[in-house]
């Protein structure tokens, strides 16, 4: 009977449908991810549309790459490279961890696709029609020599508040005070380390204090009827207390989308990033629906594709932004709130066309091993890195994270708790519980258990039906209100529950004495491992796909709520989960403390002498240097100089000239392509007339004997 219940419960839900539109944070394609974005934001965003799809809600999960800004124009530089070229190399692989990782998008977008151009475009012209902006002349920072004004990240200076020597423009890394440019004292620019002018020139501001009422009455209202998160609300209080001011939507940049041409004077602005980021869920919406439209999308993936968005035409996109019956949730990362809880909606509101949000269940931060996630520092767990390095072992990550989720305050992330858990809870609690029952079925059955016999099984349990509807109410509710963690707690006190049947029953004491009573205990214990299966759909959805699997249950018929067996023969057990050694661990930690590695040829012959060790740096000073792999191309003697050799070296991007003092030791000859090891950010340095840009690494023997440095790869690659 709990099948059938269960199952009319759903059906129900099926019948009421509510729509809702669900997004996560675009990621800035400028680098790869970590397990801080996943735990910020991505995992709750999946669990949430996982469960409502299985609910048979109409949803779309959006997401997609942000790919304007200083942070993208920044890493291109880093990079020595283009921002184009950073965008397209990052969003590949964070497309690429995201799909493999299993996070179910329906779409995951770019900013820079002409769709999202437009539509930026267009909201933005209707902030001017409404007479949503004021434009400000003001003065500010220019770089003279580069010609161009300065984001406030490409200026650092001294903190006026702590005189942190590298503090930003925009903010002060040490003592955290937010900043302006024009508070830094002594300001370089950090693209030619000169003194940066002031220069006027103007933008478009977006009246944000005439929006204060408004938004403050839409929030309060807002916040309480969804009972929003405490720190949301806390964070948006004193935004809006401290009095909202007009905010530049505008910039002086090269990179990013133009500010339309039929505005007077937007010759050379273009849109600031966070105007047109959020917008990308719009664009990504769009596309979504063009792509369905045009038959293009790809109902194959992601596998759990809300049923809703079969036969749907490209206009339909506006039912998920303009329909007041449409539920807009966004996730984030507390470092967004203001975005998506003052402007975005302020900048919705003017436009009188598109629905508000309705929650932003933002999550704190998550550190790890005792320390703050830094990406230049290389204090991460990378995700791509992960899959490689623990291939299908997805859940086992999404499970550690999800248990420590920092859902109202900031959590923490240790390999050890990783290790643990997977032991302790996922192997011997989950994995042993299913796998104890297809086992036994197998052992005594041959795997399999007819159908008549199991449902009249069902109908006459009562012990199973009712733990069932127990958990799937506190899952759901758990869910609905953004608390991931208790969701999983019950998903696991419901494995136990079934371990503890068991225990309790001893099918393997009782099959000699009473195989009667054997079957139909064994036949609810299998009825409680497909259960779990569906409870772990939204919070671990590669292992209920394998427990489908092995169940014989089809799970790709866009059907999760039919778990009826499609035979009665049920597969072989595989193991959905196995222990974490402490050598794996120790290799993650060992990876941690050292996280960059300079990996030289080992020649093996003459040690250098025994220098003593110059002093202790700090990691950031090590990771300032950017040394590559290279090939020598040219080398030529420098005419009147004995010790000078000029080289043209291909560093993989480029070909630099690079005067170096090895005339002593090599024959130009004799060193052309050869592999060098070249410290490519040395500032450039003329010797004998000739600039040179970079340094060869040599390693010097006992004899005084000049050895290159030499990885045995191609010119290119970054050494660290
Ligand atoms: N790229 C931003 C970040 O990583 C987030 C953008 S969210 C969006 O912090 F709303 F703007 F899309
Ligand atoms: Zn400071």
């Amino acid at each position: 009977m709990f099948f059938s219940e269960f199952f009319s419960k759903y059906l129900c839900f099926l019948m009421s449908k509510k729509r809702y539109t669900i997004t996560a944070a675009l990621p800035y394609a400028n680098g790869p991810l970590h397990i801080g974005h996943l735990a910020g934001a991505y995992i709750a965003a999946d669990i949430y549309a996982r469960h409502l799809r299985l609910k048979g809600e109409d949803v779309i999960f959006v997401c997609g790459s942000d790919e304007h800004g200083a942070a993208i124009t920044i890493k291109a530089k880093k990079e020595r490279t283009t921002p184009r070229k950073i965008v397209n190399k990052y969003n590949q692989i964070i497309r690429k961890s995201f799909e493999q990782f299993g996070i179910a998008f329906d779409i995951y977008h770019r900013t820079s696709e002409p769709i999202h151009y437009e539509t930026s475009q267009e909201i933005f012209n209707i902030l001017n029609d409404k007479n949503a902006f004021e434009i400000i002349e003001n003065e500010q920072y220019y770089d003279a020599k580069a010609n161009q004004f300065l984001a406030d990240r490409y200026i650092i200076g001294t903190c006026p508040k702590c005189a942190n020597e590298n503090a930003y423009g925009d903010q002060c890394e040490k003592c955290g005070s937010s900043l302006n440019p024009t508070d830094l004292i002594n300001p370089k620019s950090t693209l030619t380390n000169s003194t940066p002018i002031l220069k006027k020139t103007k933008h478009w501001f977006l009246k944000l204090d005439q929006q204060q009422d408004a938004i403050r009455e839409w929030l309060e209202t807002t916040a309480e009827k969804n009972n929003w998160k405490a720190h949301v609300i806390g964070q948006c209080k004193s935004w809006l207390n401290d009095g909202l001011r007009p905010r530049a939507m505008t910039r002086d940049l090269d990179w990013g989308i133009p500010v339309p041409a039929n505005i007077e004077g937007s010759e050379g602005k273009v849109l600031y990033v966070w105007l047109d980021a959020p917008i990308g869920y719009i664009s990504a919406t769009k596309q979504l629906f063009k792509e369905i439209g045009e038959e293009k999308f790809d109902f194959a993936y992601p596998q759990n594709f809300s049923k809703y968005l079969q036969n749907k035409k490209a206009e339909d996109w506006r039912k998920y932004w303009q329909d007041e019956d449409t539920t807009l949730i966004n996730f984030i990362g507390k470092d967004n709130i203001v975005f998506h809880c003052i402007t975005f909606p302020a900048i919705l509101k003017i436009t009188e066309q598109y629905i508000l949000t309705s929650n932003v269940p933002a999550n704190e931060f998550m550190n790890l091993e005792g320390d703050k996630i830094s990406t230049s520092r290389n204090w991460a767990v990378w995700l791509h890195e992960y899959l490689e390095e623990f291939p299908g072992k997805e859940d086992e990550l999404r499970y550690c994270l999800i248990a420590n989720m920092p859902e109202n305050k900031d959590s923490e992330f240790t390999w050890k708790e990783y290790q643990d858990r997977v032991n302790n809870e996922l192997v011997a609690t989950y994995g042993n519980f299913v796998n104890r029952v297809v086992t036994l079925i197998h052992k005594y059955y041959l795997g399999t258990l007819d159908n008549s016999f199991r449902q009249t099984m069902r109908d006459n349990d009562t012990v199973l039906s009712k733990i069932i509807s127990e958990t799937e109410q506190n899952i759901a509710n758990s869910i609905e209100q953004f608390k991931f963690k208790d969701a999983l707690n019950e998903l696991m006190a419901f494995a136990r529950a079934g371990n503890k049947f068991l225990a309790d029953t001893e099918p393997w004491k009782l099959v000699k004495e009473d195989p009667d009573k054997t079957r139909s205990i064994l036949s609810i214990a299998l009825d409680w491992v497909y259960a779990l299966a569906i409870f772990s759909k939204p919070l671990l959805p590669k292992s209920a796909d394998k427990i489908f699997r092995m169940l014989n249950a089809d799970v790709t018929d866009n059907d999760p709520f039919n778990y009826q067996p499609k035979k009665e023969h049920i597969n072989p057990i595989v193991l959905l989960f196995e222990k974490i050694t402490d050598e794996q661990i120790a290799v993650q930690i060992d990876k941690l403390q050292q996280p960059k590695q300079i990996q030289l040829e080992n020649s093996g012959d003459k040690s250098s002498p025994s220098l003593p060790l110059k002093s202790e740096i700090q990691y950031d000073d090590f990771a300032k240097m950017d040394i590559r792999t290279g090939k020598i191309l040219e080398a030529e003697k420098v005419p009147k100089a004995d010790k000078l050799l000029k080289l043209i070296v291909d560093i993989g991007i480029e070909q630099r000239t690079i005067v170096s003092g090895i005339a002593e030791h090599f024959k130009p000859e004799a060193i052309v392509g050869q592999q060098v090891l070249v410290l490519v950010n040395l500032a450039p340095r003329k010797l004998r007339g000739i600039e040179s840009n970079g340094m060869i690494l040599m390693a010097e023997d006992a004899d005084g004997k000049l050895h290159f440095a030499q990885a045995n790869v191609n010119a290119g690659m970054e050494v660290r």
